[in-house]
Protein backbone atom coordinates (compact mmCIF):
# COMPACT_ATOMS: atom_id res chain seq x y z
CA UNK A 1 0.00 0.00 0.00
CA UNK A 2 1.82 3.68 -1.25
CA UNK A 3 1.27 6.27 1.11
CA UNK A 4 2.74 9.83 0.71
CA UNK A 5 4.93 11.13 3.64
CA UNK A 6 3.15 14.74 4.72
CA UNK A 7 4.50 17.61 6.20
CA UNK A 8 3.18 17.30 9.78
CA UNK A 9 -0.16 19.25 9.32
CA UNK A 10 -3.30 19.32 11.00
CA UNK A 11 -5.43 15.68 10.04
CA UNK A 12 -7.09 14.46 12.53
CA UNK A 13 -10.88 14.60 10.69
CA UNK A 14 -13.93 14.09 11.16
CA UNK A 15 -14.33 16.71 13.51
CA UNK A 16 -17.61 18.69 14.86
CA UNK A 17 -17.82 22.15 13.18
CA UNK A 18 -20.07 24.30 16.28
CA UNK A 19 -21.27 27.33 16.00
CA UNK A 20 -19.96 29.47 18.88
CA UNK A 21 -22.28 32.42 20.50
CA UNK A 22 -20.39 34.53 22.37
CA UNK A 23 -20.81 38.27 23.84
CA UNK A 24 -18.27 40.79 24.77
CA UNK A 25 -18.14 42.97 28.19
CA UNK A 26 -19.41 45.74 25.76
CA UNK A 27 -22.67 43.43 25.23
CA UNK A 28 -21.95 42.87 22.12
CA UNK A 29 -23.21 39.44 20.19
CA UNK A 30 -21.64 37.23 17.68
CA UNK A 31 -21.30 33.88 16.64
CA UNK A 32 -17.87 32.30 14.65
CA UNK A 33 -17.74 28.67 14.04
CA UNK A 34 -15.32 26.79 15.15
CA UNK A 35 -13.55 23.70 14.06
CA UNK A 36 -10.87 23.09 16.40
CA UNK A 37 -13.32 22.08 19.49
CA UNK A 38 -13.45 19.37 21.68
CA UNK A 39 -14.30 17.46 25.24
CA UNK A 40 -11.29 17.13 27.49
CA UNK A 41 -12.82 16.09 30.34
CA UNK A 42 -15.70 14.24 31.96
CA UNK A 43 -16.41 14.89 35.57
CA UNK A 44 -16.25 18.29 35.75
CA UNK A 45 -17.76 18.05 32.00
CA UNK A 46 -14.99 20.37 30.84
CA UNK A 47 -14.42 21.53 26.44
CA UNK A 48 -11.92 23.69 25.09
CA UNK A 49 -12.19 25.92 21.72
CA UNK A 50 -9.27 27.38 20.15
CA UNK A 51 -9.16 30.75 18.67
CA UNK A 52 -7.22 32.77 16.78
CA UNK A 53 -6.59 35.98 18.27
CA UNK A 54 -7.63 38.33 14.92
CA UNK A 55 -11.00 36.59 14.97
CA UNK A 56 -13.68 39.39 16.10
CA UNK A 57 -14.91 36.70 18.76
CA UNK A 58 -11.72 36.28 20.54
CA UNK A 59 -11.98 39.58 22.33
CA UNK A 60 -15.38 38.94 23.13
CA UNK A 61 -14.66 35.62 24.30
CA UNK A 62 -11.32 36.76 26.37
CA UNK A 63 -12.89 39.61 27.88
CA UNK A 64 -16.51 38.13 29.16
CA UNK A 65 -14.96 34.55 30.04
CA UNK A 66 -18.41 33.12 28.50
CA UNK A 67 -19.51 31.33 25.52
CA UNK A 68 -22.10 28.56 24.14
CA UNK A 69 -21.28 25.97 21.90
CA UNK A 70 -24.41 25.18 19.50
CA UNK A 71 -24.57 21.99 17.53
CA UNK A 72 -24.96 22.48 13.83
CA UNK A 73 -27.50 20.24 12.27
CA UNK A 74 -27.92 19.69 8.23
CA UNK A 75 -30.21 22.67 7.95
CA UNK A 76 -27.71 24.82 9.63
CA UNK A 77 -24.70 24.18 7.29
CA UNK A 78 -24.98 26.87 5.02
CA UNK A 79 -24.85 29.36 8.37
CA UNK A 80 -22.26 27.32 9.62
CA UNK A 81 -20.10 28.08 6.71
CA UNK A 82 -21.05 31.52 6.56
CA UNK A 83 -20.30 32.11 10.14
CA UNK A 84 -16.79 30.91 9.80
CA UNK A 85 -16.06 32.95 6.41
CA UNK A 86 -17.41 36.25 7.78
CA UNK A 87 -16.58 38.26 10.25
CA UNK A 88 -19.21 39.81 13.02
CA UNK A 89 -16.89 43.12 12.87
CA UNK A 90 -18.95 43.33 9.62
CA UNK A 91 -21.79 41.67 9.51
CA UNK A 92 -25.02 40.76 12.01
CA UNK A 93 -24.67 37.15 11.93
CA UNK A 94 -27.57 36.50 14.35
CA UNK A 95 -30.00 38.50 11.71
CA UNK A 96 -27.98 37.16 8.58
CA UNK A 97 -28.88 33.97 9.31
CA UNK A 98 -32.03 34.07 10.90
CA UNK A 99 -31.28 32.39 14.02
CA UNK A 100 -33.44 33.51 17.08
CA UNK A 101 -31.44 34.32 20.59
CA UNK A 102 -32.38 32.36 22.99
CA UNK A 103 -31.32 32.99 26.81
CA UNK A 104 -29.16 31.04 28.53
CA UNK A 105 -29.62 29.85 32.12
CA UNK A 106 -26.56 30.60 33.61
CA UNK A 107 -24.22 32.72 31.22
CA UNK A 108 -25.27 36.18 29.80
CA UNK A 109 -24.37 35.42 26.52
CA UNK A 110 -27.63 34.13 23.72
CA UNK A 111 -27.46 30.51 22.87
CA UNK A 112 -28.74 29.63 19.05
CA UNK A 113 -32.32 28.73 19.51
CA UNK A 114 -32.32 26.69 16.37
CA UNK A 115 -29.53 24.64 17.57
CA UNK A 116 -30.53 21.00 19.13
CA UNK A 117 -27.79 20.93 21.53
CA UNK A 118 -26.60 24.26 23.38
CA UNK A 119 -23.61 23.83 25.82
CA UNK A 120 -23.26 26.83 27.85
CA UNK A 121 -19.37 27.19 29.07
CA UNK A 122 -17.19 29.30 31.26
CA UNK A 123 -14.03 29.71 30.50
CA UNK A 124 -11.34 28.68 33.26
CA UNK A 125 -7.88 29.05 31.43
CA UNK A 126 -6.38 30.60 28.41
CA UNK A 127 -3.51 29.32 26.87
CA UNK A 128 -1.79 30.60 23.95
CA UNK A 129 -0.39 27.51 21.84
CA UNK A 130 1.29 29.59 18.58
CA UNK A 131 -1.57 30.28 15.88
CA UNK A 132 -4.93 30.33 18.09
CA UNK A 133 -5.61 30.50 21.84
CA UNK A 134 -7.18 27.50 23.53
CA UNK A 135 -10.48 28.78 25.87
CA UNK A 136 -10.30 25.69 28.63
CA UNK A 137 -14.18 26.01 29.83
CA UNK A 138 -16.14 24.45 32.37
CA UNK A 139 -19.33 23.25 31.03
CA UNK A 140 -22.03 25.24 33.79
CA UNK A 141 -25.47 24.31 31.93
CA UNK A 142 -26.75 21.92 28.44
CA UNK A 143 -29.86 22.33 26.71
CA UNK A 144 -31.58 19.58 24.93
CA UNK A 145 -33.90 20.04 22.51
CA UNK A 146 -37.19 18.15 23.47
CA UNK A 147 -38.37 18.01 19.47
CA UNK A 148 -35.62 14.90 18.95
CA UNK A 149 -36.82 13.02 22.33
CA UNK A 150 -39.02 9.92 22.29
CA UNK A 151 -41.95 9.21 25.15
CA UNK A 152 -39.55 8.00 27.96
CA UNK A 153 -37.35 11.11 27.18
CA UNK A 154 -34.52 9.42 25.58
CA UNK A 155 -32.88 12.00 23.30
CA UNK A 156 -31.97 10.63 20.14
CA UNK A 157 -29.31 12.97 18.31
CA UNK A 158 -28.69 11.39 15.31
CA UNK A 159 -32.27 12.23 14.41
CA UNK A 160 -31.45 16.11 14.67
CA UNK A 161 -29.03 15.04 11.50
CA UNK A 162 -25.66 16.95 13.10
CA UNK A 163 -23.04 17.84 10.35
CA UNK A 164 -19.34 16.98 10.31
CA UNK A 165 -16.77 18.41 9.24
CA UNK A 166 -14.11 16.72 6.93
CA UNK A 167 -10.85 17.77 5.22
CA UNK A 168 -12.04 20.85 3.99
CA UNK A 169 -15.86 19.90 3.51
CA UNK A 170 -19.09 18.79 5.56
CA UNK A 171 -21.04 16.32 5.77
CA UNK A 172 -23.90 14.54 7.30
CA UNK A 173 -23.77 11.29 9.41
CA UNK A 174 -24.33 8.25 7.48
CA UNK A 175 -26.02 4.87 9.20
CA UNK A 176 -25.96 3.86 11.98
CA UNK A 177 -23.09 1.38 12.43
CA UNK A 178 -23.30 0.13 16.18
CA UNK A 179 -23.48 1.05 19.58
CA UNK A 180 -21.00 1.88 22.52
CA UNK A 181 -20.00 -1.50 23.50
CA UNK A 182 -21.38 -3.73 20.57
CA UNK A 183 -17.63 -5.10 20.03
CA UNK A 184 -18.22 -7.17 22.87
CA UNK A 185 -22.06 -7.46 23.88
CA UNK A 186 -23.66 -10.66 23.05
CA UNK A 187 -26.08 -10.59 20.49
CA UNK A 188 -29.70 -11.68 22.13
CA UNK A 189 -30.82 -13.86 19.28
CA UNK A 190 -26.80 -16.01 19.09
CA UNK A 191 -27.49 -16.09 23.10
CA UNK A 192 -30.76 -17.73 22.48
CA UNK A 193 -29.93 -19.70 19.83
CA UNK A 194 -26.91 -20.79 21.99
CA UNK A 195 -28.70 -21.60 25.06
CA UNK A 196 -31.12 -23.78 22.82
CA UNK A 197 -28.71 -25.91 21.59
C1 LIG B 1 -15.58 24.83 9.30
C2 LIG B 1 -14.84 25.99 9.93
C3 LIG B 1 -14.11 25.79 11.11
C4 LIG B 1 -13.43 26.83 11.70
N1 LIG B 1 -12.73 26.61 12.85
C5 LIG B 1 -12.10 27.65 13.46
C6 LIG B 1 -11.43 27.43 14.70
O1 LIG B 1 -11.40 26.33 15.25
N2 LIG B 1 -10.83 28.49 15.27
C7 LIG B 1 -10.83 29.74 14.71
O2 LIG B 1 -10.25 30.68 15.27
N3 LIG B 1 -11.47 29.98 13.53
C8 LIG B 1 -12.10 28.96 12.91
N4 LIG B 1 -12.78 29.17 11.74
C9 LIG B 1 -12.76 30.50 11.14
C10 LIG B 1 -13.69 31.49 11.85
O3 LIG B 1 -14.95 30.92 12.12
C11 LIG B 1 -13.86 32.73 10.92
O4 LIG B 1 -12.63 33.39 10.78
C12 LIG B 1 -14.94 33.69 11.38
O5 LIG B 1 -15.23 34.55 10.30
C13 LIG B 1 -14.55 34.50 12.59
O6 LIG B 1 -15.63 35.32 12.92
P1 LIG B 1 -15.50 36.60 13.84
O7 LIG B 1 -14.44 37.50 13.23
O8 LIG B 1 -16.88 37.21 13.79
O9 LIG B 1 -15.12 36.13 15.19
C14 LIG B 1 -13.46 28.13 11.12
C15 LIG B 1 -14.21 28.33 9.94
C16 LIG B 1 -14.88 27.27 9.35
C17 LIG B 1 -15.68 27.52 8.11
Amino acid sequence: MAKQSWKPGNMLYPIPAVLVSCKGADGEENILTVGWAGTINTNPPMLSISVRPERHSYELIRSSKEFVVNLATKDMAWATDYCGVVSGRDVDKFAKCGFNKQKADVVSCPMIAESPVNIECRVTEEKKLGSHSMFIAKVVAVHADETYMDAKGKFSLASANPIVYCHGEYFALGAKIGRFGYSVRKNKKSKKRRSKR
